[in-house]
């Protein structure tokens, strides 16, 4: 594998950027070529006009984190620079686009891991360098909320509230059109995705852990235990989970006030007798269980597990479901108070939690009672991915916001402030 990986290095796109001197502007580029590499996705698109994605490639670096519970930058870092080239040849290939014909590359320049935005943002500069085409600074959370624009029309979307939901941010804006956002409200501490992964953790679930938590509280009781609906005093569409974190660890530790359920069977008590109530007081933060047999296709009905172990995965699945039922009512209800409060009718959802099926499906009703056109990209352009980096570097493209050749990605990067 890393032979492999080494050979491909050889053929670096930079090898073959040898033609087309001629720096040329576009209002609608030919073929656009967009890189992605913010965090633990690698990412590549070849774009075609407004919004024709020829190709979409997505490299996870799950694999190379899980171990370790959550993303390590330099191993990230490592993980881009191996595959990123070999990568962009190959979504070329797959556009059936010679480079030389490319017409403008968009990279995302923050905000994200530093050392990840670096691969990315190098190899962009180098490309337009050599092709003598321009370059387009993207930044990450407003091409989330353009992935929308890929099955439509601006004049459809916007003006929009958009919650935009990941690894890293929880953001509410209010988007008049491309490059013209100004923003709401956001968390003060913990991002959504950030809880999710971290209750996952928990509940060893493995990472990314929102994905599982999304599949396992399919079977659990979303009323199961009230965990709390966090709100910021004085800030009416900011968010903070943190606590709500600390509440689902106390319930596994059993020393949570937060226990009863709300459910006419109360359920929520299978838990405590997996957790090992009975620790000494001091190590009670941290919950007590064996690991899940395999968290990929857990179904406490269907699983031929033994009583006392269905019982059990039933009740973790009953603390996922309830967990993430908080997580959702509090974004859906910042959401529409948004809505509410600056008086549009369209909802932009994006991000990676924005793949979140309780969300999708909590938004759909929320927007609906409210007559509230809802957009949310399909799951698979949510979570990291180039096209959606493509579509907004066009509009930029066209709006003449090209970067110079001494563009530095930013970790930090605040969008419309
Ligand atoms: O947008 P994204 O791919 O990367 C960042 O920009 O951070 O978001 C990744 C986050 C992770 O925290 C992951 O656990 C979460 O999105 N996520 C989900 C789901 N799919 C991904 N959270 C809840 N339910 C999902 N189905
Ligand atoms: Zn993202």
């Amino acid at each position: 594998m890393g032979q492999s990986v080494r050979q491909k290095r050889t053929t670096t796109p930079l090898s073959f950027l040898s033609d087309s001197p001629i720096h040329r502007f576009t209002d609608s580029p030919k073929f656009l070529l967009a890189i992605e590499t913010s965090c633990d996705e690698t990412a590549v698109a070849v774009l075609s006009g407004e919004r024709r994605i020829l190709a979409s490639l997505v490299s996870s670096q799950n694999q190379v984190h899980s171990p370790f519970g959550g993303v390590v930058p330099e191993l990230a870092c490592r993980a881009h620079m191996d595959v990123l080239a070999p990568m962009t040849r190959q979504a070329l290939d797959e556009a059936g686009v010679r480079v030389r014909d490319l017409d403008a590359i968009a990279v995302t320049a923050g905000p994200g891991l530093i050392g990840a935005l670096l691969v990315g943002v190098s190899q962009a500069k180098a490309m337009a360098f050599a092709l003598g085409i321009p370059l387009v600074a993207v930044h990450h959370i407003e091409a989330h909320i353009a992935a929308v624009l890929l099955d439509h029309d601006d004049e459809d979307v916007f003006p929009a509230v958009a919650l935009v939901v990941s690894g890293g941010h929880t953001h509410l804006y209010d988007v008049k059109g491309p490059g013209r956002v100004r923003p709401l409200g956001r968390t003060r501490d913990d991002a959504a995705g950030e809880a999710f992964d971290k209750v996952a953790a928990l509940l060893r679930l493995g990472y990314p852990g929102g994905p599982a938590i999304d599949r396992l509280a399919r079977e659990g009781d979303p009323r199961a235990v009230a965990f709390p609906r966090p709100r910021v005093e004085g800030a009416p569409f900011d968010f903070s989970f943190s606590g709500l974190k600390t509440a689902v660890r106390r319930h596994l530790a059993g020393s949570s006030p937060l226990t009863p359920a709300l459910s006419p069977q109360g359920r929520g008590g299978s838990l405590d007798a997996v957790c090992s109530p009975s620790l000494p007081s001091g190590e009670r933060d941290t919950p007590r269980f064996s690991p899940l047999p395999s968290h990929g296709e857990l179904s406490p009905e269907s699983s031929p597990l033994p009583f006392g172990e269905r019982d059990r995965v039933r009740g973790i699945a009953d603390v996922a479901a309830s967990f993430q039922a908080a997580v959702v009512d509090v974004l859906v209800d910042r959401t529409i108070r948004a809505a509410r409060e600056t008086g549009v009718r369209n909802v932009i959802v994006a991000g990676g939690v924005a793949a979140n099926s309780a969300l999708r499906k909590g938004m759909e009703g929320a927007c609906a009672s409210d007559g509230l056109r809802l957009f949310i990209p399909p799951p698979a352009l949510c979570t990291d991915n180039a096209a959606m980096v493509a579509v907004l570097g066009a509009r930029y493209l066209a709006m003449g916001r090209t970067a110079s050749l001494d563009l530095n990605p930013r970790d930090r990067w605040g969008l419309g402030e």
